[in-house]
């Protein structure tokens, strides 16, 4: 990614937008430095390992790595690792697997959604075509591998466990709900899967490999989880945003490709008449795209979707999910650790992009 200037908070704030927020007041600074010099490690180590010593596949995994990405996954590592030895090499190359995991999955991600735009650029499959996409996909999930089983059997079960979880997730997102299934419980099952546990794995990652307390961990697995939740059920919202500048995606990828997101299964729970009738236009435009229409004819439905209270619900859920990532952090000690865990939780429950 472009490098940016090395003001303690320029870059987790142009990551997130929520510097002043997951890391307010005085003696949280500290931490934000401590951060920030191992977001620095992690990126050298991201852009080493991004060397796989042929030009085409180093070309195509460096392609959405240079894009940009706000590096969610290593800020937690380096967050938690705090509560053990700090940002030690076993810390700094746990990071660096799990965001080239996060970064496989988005390859294969964009080709399963047919996104176009990934991080403000075209999306890779859109320059290289599916194979290539996915055959980068494969090369970054295997040297995640690599990298983990630097650290013993611990790391590569972690590594293994999580992966086969988020991909358990897109699968079980892909098939979509059973006959039997509650669609709102499926859905929220799919999202821990597919972005909880990554971030799961992100949280207790950082005391697994800087000697903390191993008692933390369930508490931090669960956060995440909780936290990843959220996470997710805001991109959804995001999903509606109509700034893509803001998301680098193009909105409204996901519903116009007919995969349902929790403010599209909320507004089917409501039996008022103008939201079935939202959700007829909704489901007459998807059909017409997968048709061959153009995607735009949904564009005024996915603005009152946006509007409609089903999207507000949405957010009100992702609050519920961070609290509850908030209250499972309670046995970690007081401290800045806990109290920027906790303001990360509460933002990306309420974030832009
Ligand atoms: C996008 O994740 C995919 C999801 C799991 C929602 P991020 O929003 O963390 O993507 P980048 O890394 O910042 O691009
Ligand atoms: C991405 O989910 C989850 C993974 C890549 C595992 P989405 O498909 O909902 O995320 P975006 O909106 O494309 O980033
Ligand atoms: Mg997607
Ligand atoms: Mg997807």
């Amino acid at each position: 990614m472009t490098p940016s200037p090395s003001v303690p908070g320029s870059r987790v704030a142009s990551r997130l937008g929520l510097t002043e927020r997951v890391f307010a007041g005085a003696k949280s600074r500290r931490l934000l430095r401590t951060v920030e010099g191992g977001l620095d490690r992690v990126e050298q180590s991201l852009a080493a390992e991004l060397r796989m010593a042929d030009p085409l596949a180093d070309a195509a995994s460096r392609y959405l790595y240079e894009a940009g990405g706000k590096r969610v996954r290593p800020m937690l590592v380096l967050l938690t690792c705090q509560l053990g030895e700090g940002v030690t090499e076993p810390v700094v190359e746990a990071a660096t697997a799990l965001e080239l995991t996060h970064l496989g999955s988005l390859y294969h991600d964009d080709v399963m959604d047919s996104a176009d735009v990934r991080r403000g650029v075209p999306a890779a499959h859109s320059v290289w075509g599916n194979n290539i996409a996915i055959l980068t996909g494969d090369l970054l999930f295997s040297r995640a591998s690599q990298i983990m089983a630097r650290h013993g059997e611990r790391a590569m079960r972690l590594q293994a466990d999580t992966f086969e979880r988020l991909v358990l997730g897109q699968m079980h997102e892909t098939i979509g709900a059973q006959p039997g299934d509650d669609p709102v419980e499926f859905y929220l099952q799919v999202l821990a899967d597919k972005t909880g546990s990554l971030i799961a794995a992100s949280a207790q990652a950082g005391v697994l490999f800087s000697g903390g307390d191993p008692a933390y961990e369930q508490p931090l697995i669960v956060f995440g989880e909780k936290a990843g939740v959220a996470f997710q059920l805001l991109d959804d919202v995001i999903d509606l945003s109509d700034d893509p500048g803001e998301t680098g995606k193009v909105p409204g990828t996901d519903l116009r490709a007919g995969v349902p997101t929790m403010p599209y299964l909320l507004l089917t729970q409501r039996e008022d008449a103008a939201s079935v009738s939202l959700r007829e236009r909704i489901d007459r435009g998807v059909a017409e795209i997968t048709d061959g229409a153009d995607a735009a004819i949904l564009d005024d439905a996915l603005t009152a979707l946006r509007d409609h209270d089903a999207t507000e619900q949405t957010r009100r859920l992702a609050r519920e999910w961070s609290q509850q990532g908030i209250d499972a952090i309670e046995p970690l000690p007081d401290g800045p650790v806990r109290d920027a865990l906790t303001r990360f939780a509460v933002a990306v429950a309420d974030r832009s992009s």
